[in-house]
């Protein structure tokens, strides 16, 4: 779960991370009143989940509380990269001398921790990492130990900090691995931590990514969980309990067990690529489970025929435990379950497979059901459920 900047800046506040002055606004007016309360030169910042804010205008600096209003007016419902802007920070303005780089993430590849540290910090961290990656120090940190006094001396001297520096940014360090360890996350990132004309060192923008399984530990957490960005139809999912991701593509996917939902996305992917020039892609990932049953079929096609983008469905199944013969009669119930509703089917297409297939394929070709088609295979499935879609757009 990533935070949004204010979110991590209070949490940076609640483990000693120096911090300036800071409170969200969703209105102009209350900008205007927080710009007030903070005095002076403050900065307006759009709070959104994506990098590369400042460079999309989304981080304005203003010389007076009216200034500031004018900024919120402007930033409030600017688009950034796709993220609608619904909030803004004011935060106190900081007399920046230099700017710095650091995080700490979880390194799955090398199942390990890693610091990165740069004195280069600032908005072109991504080009300096590609372009001069020397100029990024990476420290592996020992997940039992954690960024103690001298792991904190042993990042700040890879990054090669001035010693003065070094000495008051080594204590900051240990306390971002703090947030990170206490806070169970999986990300930390401090870009810029910046060091003041008068030499404090200063988070002046912070990333923070919680790692969802500690939730149990974290019911103060809960507080994080962004109700408002949240997909209704994900909204609906979750009520009929359904693990269901909704994508922006226009074929609906239904399949039993993550993985062949997950290679179903890819094959469906691919097809679109290959025979349909990209005009047919996933529009969601839905794992029904094992216990493939009527009703579960039924929710589940409810919610992908409410989504407006899909165009046509595949439904793609590999008996096992629950056999074919099973899911097959779960969709023609379902079929019977929507028309009840009142609701029009789309096309679908079927593919089953394992145990019980040829039975299951039997139940569906007598059902005789509207719009509805079964192939054998997978990719044959794929490439047509793929042209159905590309020709519905
Ligand atoms: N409180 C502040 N006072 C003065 N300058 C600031 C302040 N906050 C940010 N800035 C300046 O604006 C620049 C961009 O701000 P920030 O790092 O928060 O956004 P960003 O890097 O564009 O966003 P992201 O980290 O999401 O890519 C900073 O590098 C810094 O120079
Ligand atoms: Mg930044």
């Amino acid at each position: 779960m990533d935070l949004y900047e204010y979110q991590a800046r209070d949490l940076f506040e609640k483990h000693g991370v120096p911090v300036l002055a800071g409170a969200v606004a969703t209105t102009a007016s209350d900008a205007r009143a927080a710009a007030e309360t903070i005095g002076g030169v403050t900065v307006v910042k759009a709070q959104v989940k994506t990098g590369g804010r400042g460079k999309a205008g989304g981080v304005k600096v203003a010389k007076s509380a009216d200034e500031a209003q004018q900024y919120a007016e402007q930033i409030l419902g600017m688009d950034i990269k796709g993220h609608t802007v619904k909030r803004v920070m004011i935060a106190q303005g900081a007399d920046i001398a230099e700017e710095y780089y650091f995080s700490i993430l979880l390194d799955r590849a090398n199942r390990t921790y890693l610091a990165m540290c740069s004195t280069e910090g600032g908005m072109d961290i991504e080009t300096l990492a590609v372009e001069r990656p020397e100029a990024l120090a990476k420290v592996v940190v020992d997940p039992n130990v954690g960024i103690d006094a001298a792991k904190a001396a042993e990042i700040v001297a890879a990054a090669g900090f001035d010693a003065d520096v070094a000495a008051k940014v080594a204590p900051v360090l240990e306390k971002l691995w703090e947030v990170y360890r206490e806070e169970d996350a999986t990300l930390v990132e401090v870009n810029p931590l910046v060091k003041t004309g008068a030499g404090d060192i200063i988070a002046l923008d912070g990333k923070v990514s919680i790692d969802g399984n500690s939730a149990f530990r974290h019911p103060e957490h809960e507080e994080f969980i962004d109700h408002s960005k949240t997909d209704p139809l994900e909204v609906l999912a979750i009520e009929k309990d359904l693990n269901y991701v909704k994508l922006d593509g226009n074929v609906g996917i239904i399949g039993n067990g993550a993985g062949l939902v997950m290679s179903t996305l890819d094959v469906v992917a691919y097809a679109g690529e290959e025979f349909t020039g990209g005009k047919a892609k996933p529009a969601n990932f839905l794992d029904i489970g094992g216990g493939a049953n009527a009703e579960v079929m039924a929710d589940g096609l409810d919610v992908i025929f409410e989504d407006a983008q899909v165009k046509a469905v595949f439904v793609n199944v590999f008996g096992g435990i629950t056999a074919c013969d099973a899911v097959a009669n779960g969709i023609v119930a379902a079929y019977g379950i929507l028309a009840s509703h009142g609701k029009e089917p789309k096309p679908l297409v079927v593919r089953l497979d394992g145990n019980n297939a040829e039975l299951g394929r039997q139940i569906l070709s007598d059902a005789a059901l509207p719009k509805l088609e079964q192939v054998d295979t997978m990719d044959g499935a794929a490439r047509k459920v793929a042209e159905l879609a590309a020709a519905a757009n």
